[in-house]
């Protein structure tokens, strides 16, 4: 299994302009995120990367561990979006349409994208991205957080999400490149936040949308205090999930837990 090392970090993100211009790279750490947060508060650039060949408390959504076994990408990009481009399209869709392409072309493979941002292959989760977002001097400071599980041998996840989870590897049964999967990522990201930078997020928002795995079919969403039923309509504005009730009224969903519901 190839790790990364910063020669590889450097050409990986050669070509970006902002993004990981300058990085950390780490054997172990707890969570990148946290890592890329200190970094932040004390005054990192936007695009500080923060890369870790393992996790020992990877954090996902929700409150949820993410498994960072050897093999996999983890890592941090601190961003200072402004108001306006936050109101453009949500940053952490935007890393899910950039996890998935990158990892479409890095594996010669077809993702897709369950809203909010987790990224599939094969029905089971190959990636999935973490967005703290706080305030620090009036200023809005974003830590993106991404997780891609691309040279991951499939026996070293946890065993609590080895039946829901794949990786590159695993689905080829073959070794995967990460600096490759890296450059790819680094590239794309940026295209897309320059991109929604320049105005273009209803096209990034277009994007996501033809790649989202359960548009048109009926979901059940797991909100704080409530659950809903309906179907899957589309993609608002900004981001949210429009859910077709079975009156025929429609609920806009902000953040949730989507589950596809078979019929009977
Ligand atoms: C999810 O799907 O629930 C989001 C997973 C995000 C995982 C990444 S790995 C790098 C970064 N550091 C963390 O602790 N989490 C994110």
């Amino acid at each position: 299994m190839s790790a990364l090392d910063r020669a590889a970090v450097e050409r990986a993100a050669a070509k970006c302009a902002f993004v990981g211009k300058t990085f950390e790279l780490h054997d172990e750490l707890g969570s990148t995120n946290d890592r890329a947060r200190e970094l932040a508060q004390a005054g990192a650039a936007e695009g500080t990367l923060v890369l870790a060949a393992r996790q020992h408390f990877g954090r996902g959504r929700l409150g949820r561990a993410w498994s960072s076994p050897e093999g996999g990408l983890y890592l941090s990009i601190v961003l200072r979006p402004t108001d306006e481009i936050l109101r453009r399209a949500p940053i952490s869709l935007l890393s899910a349409l950039a996890a998935s392409e990158a990892l479409d072309a890095a594996g010669r493979v077809a993702t897709r994208i369950k809203w909010p941002n987790d990224v599939l292959l094969d029905g089971k989760k190959i990636g999935g991205v973490l967005a703290d977002l706080f305030k620090e001097r009036d200023a809005a400071t974003l830590i993106l957080g991404v997780g891609l599980n691309v040279d991951t041998d499939a026996a070293s996840f946890a065993p609590d999400v080895a039946q829901i989870a794949t990786s590159l590897r695993a689905h080829k049964g073959a070794a995967v490149s990460l600096e490759e999967t890296l450059r790819l990522f680094l590239g794309i990201f940026e295209g897309h936040y320059q991109s929604v930078r320049r105005g273009g997020g209803a096209l990034i928002l277009a994007r996501a949308s033809d790649r989202m795995a359960t548009l048109g079919q009926r979901v059940r969403v797991r909100l704080a205090e409530r659950t809903l039923e309906g179907k899957a309509a589309g993609l608002s504005a900004t981001g949210a999930l429009v859910l077709e009730l079975d009156g025929g009224q429609r609920e806009v969903v902000y953040a949730g837990d989507v589950e596809e519901v078979r019929p009977a």
